[in-house]
């Protein structure tokens, strides 16, 4: 395993259409290893493989609950399925270094999506992991938090409040 470069705003990788994965190859499964290595080493809850210059359709989360206990989850070509409510905080991404921003997300998503196995699951999420879902999903598709956010972008060592 090893920490890849994330790359950041302004680098054109990050607003392509990512292509679906046809097949599991050992170049994807070193990346989602390295993924996860990557996304541990900063600290985030997730990570899609545009942010380390792959335009391939799949990325990482692990978002832990309020009573500490991870929900990991490796998404292939996902499909969001079903959206409902609404929420509302803030969002930071490896990408945007530095900043965060309020952005109102849908409260709970069903998502299908592919393993490492490359069997198809379906997840029912709610709050923090669909946030993250659905971020990790816009990565895609070329969508930064950055487009959605309501209101200013704000530095992290801004007093928030
Ligand atoms: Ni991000």
């Amino acid at each position: 395993m090893a920490i890849r470069t994330i790359r950041e705003a302004g680098d054109e990788i990050l607003r392509g259409s990512a292509k679906p994965v046809t097949e599991m190859t050992p170049r994807i499964s070193a990346a989602i290893s390295d993924m996860y290595e990557t996304m541990y080493d900063a600290a985030g809850v997730g990570l899609a493989a545009p942010q380390i210059g792959i335009r391939k359709r799949f990325f990482v989360v692990d978002v832990p609950d309020e009573d500490g206990s991870s929900h990991k989850y490796t998404m292939i070509n996902p499909e969001i399925l079903e959206t409902s409510g609404e929420q509302e905080g803030f969002e930071g991404c490896l990408s945007v270094p530095g900043k965060h921003g309020t952005v109102i997300r849908p409260m709970r998503v069903r998502v299908r999506a592919q393993g490492e196995d490359m069997q198809w699951y379906e997840v029912e999420a709610e709050g923090l992991l669909a946030r993250a879902i659905l971020h990790e999903n816009d990565h895609l598709n070329g969508i930064l938090y950055t487009d959605l956010v309501k209101g200013e972008l704000l530095d992290n060592d801004e007093e928030e409040e």
